[in-house]
Order: C-alpha cells, then sequence, then structure tokens
C-alpha cells in the first residue's frame, strides 16, 4: 500500500514538481500514470522509491512512513521495488547476463539460484541470445528490455516503471506490457508510466493522470 498526503516537491532550482498530491495505491493495484512531458510524472515514481524526498506532506509505504526511515533502512524499502528508470541505468562494464544477475547478487542469492533465474528472466524478455552483450550494443529497445529484467529479476512485491516502452517498438511495447500484466496478475503491484495512450485503452488498470504537478484525472 502506497499513501500519499498533501505531498509536494520543489527541486533546489525552484521548480515546483508536485502540489499537494494526495492518492492511495493498494496492494495489487495495476496503475497507469500518464501526463505531458515535464506533468511531474518521474518525480512522483522517485518519491515512491525515495530517490527524492518531498518538500511538504507525507508518503506512507507499507505502513512506513518515508521520512522517519532511517537511511540504513532505505535498501530494505528498495528491495520490494522492481525498479524501470527511464533513463536505463544499466552498468556498461558488464554484459547483459551480470547486470541482470547483479541485481540478485545484491540481494544475497546463491550462485545456484542466480543460474537458474537469469537465463528465465532473459528468455522473458526476449534477450536470451544477447546475454553476452554490454549495453553499450544494444539498441535503446533492447536496453529497456535488460532494465525490465533486471527489475523482475527478484520477484518483488511493486514493479515502478518509468517509460517502459518508451524506445520500443508496438508490438513489443504490447508484448512488455501484457507481461507486467501477467506479473500484476500473480498479485504484484504494478506502476507504470507511459504516454501511449493505446497501451492504456487496451489494459484494464486504474488511470492517473498528472499535469503541472497535480491530479488532473483518477479514473478505473
Ligand atoms: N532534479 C531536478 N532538478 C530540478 N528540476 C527538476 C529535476 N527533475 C525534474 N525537474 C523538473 O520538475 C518538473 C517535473 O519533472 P518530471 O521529471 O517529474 O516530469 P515527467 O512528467 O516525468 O516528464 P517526462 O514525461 O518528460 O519524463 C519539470 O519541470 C522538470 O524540469
Ligand atoms: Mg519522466
Amino acid at each position: 500500500m502506497i499513501e500519499f498526503y498533501n505531498v509536494s516537491k520543489v527541486y533546489p532550482s525552484g521548480t515546483h514538481a508536485l502540489n499537494g498530491i494526495s492518492l492511495s495505491i493498494k496492494t495489487g493495484e495495476f496503475v497507469f500514470i500518464v501526463g505531458a512531458s515535464g506533468a511531474g510524472k518521474s518525480t512522483f515514481l522517485k518519491l515512491i522509491m525515495r530517490e527524492e524526498e518531498p518538500s511538504g506532506g507525507r508518503i506512507v509505504i507499507n505502513g512506513k512512513n518515508l521520512s522517519r526511515i532511517k537511511r540504513r533502512e532505505i535498501p530494505y524499502l528498495r528491495r520490494e521495488m522492481g525498479i524501470v528508470f527511464q533513463d536505463f541505468r544499466l552498468i556498461d562494464k558488464m554484459n547483459v547476463y551480470d547486470n541482470v544477475a547483479f541485481a540478485m547478487r545484491a540481494v544475497g542469492a546463491t550462485a545456484d539460484a542466480i543460474k537458474k533465474r537469469v537465463p528465465y528472466i532473459l528468455e522473458l524478455v526476449g534477450l536470451a541470445h544477447k546475454a553476452k552483450r554490454r549495453p553499450s550494443e544494444l539498441s535503446g529497445g533492447e536496453q529497456q528490455r535488460v532494465s525490465l529484467a533486471r527489475a523482475l529479476v527478484n520477484n518483488p512485491s511493486m514493479i515502478i516503471a518509468d517509460e517502459p516502452t518508451g524506445n520500443i517498438d508496438p508490438k513489443m511495447s504490447y508484448e512488455i506490457m501484457k507481461l507486467l500484466n501477467a506479473i500484476n496478475e500473480q498479485g504484484t503491484t504494478v506502476i507504470v508510466v507511459t504516454h501511449e495512450h493505446e497501451l492504456v485503452n487496451s489494459f484494464p488498470g486504474r488511470v492517473i493522470e498528472i499535469n503541472q504537478g497535480k491530479i488532473l484525472r483518477d479514473s478505473y
């Protein structure tokens, strides 16, 4: 459960990215976040993952007030989250396999578990044949799918994806969204930022539209 109470975010530059957002997202929901460029969508996600802190208001995740948690507790919070960043954030010194395996090593998975799980996840996102390539040798859409594989690999209780289909052709986008939908049906909360209206209309789910830092629409 994610709860926002009158949350605002003003960046040091003076930009008001979010203005008084209140909402709650229940465990197991599938939520699309839509809105124009600069509306505040990524900021909203960054507040959930505590990459940014709010300037005002309160954020509570699974009963924990994020402004009260200690720095050393943040990794435990993030462990619950599979995050797909808008800018991928892959490690170019490592090949595709190791980028995904690294996320498992980071949470202490055994070598055996890694050997079983990584090939399965790469297959799932259609990248088994690119396991040995480095991110810089991949197309934008392929890098995006590595980033998705990394988000999925630890079986998180929520997936937070910032434009996971932004660099992918319509057919692959549809496949990725179908995958997220299937993961959601297993009980995982999924929050997806997208610009693609057609995708939003093709899948059931709640749609939250952000406009100039405020919620303009919140409907099913
Ligand atoms: N680190 C930052 N420092 C200062 N201003 C920022 C920062 N990040 C975002 N902003 C500003 O905050 C506002 C909201 O940005 P945000 O990244 O949340 O938008 P967005 O809805 O994700 O847009 P896009 O669809 O282009 O990704 C914008 O005006 C942006 O310029
Ligand atoms: Mg963004």
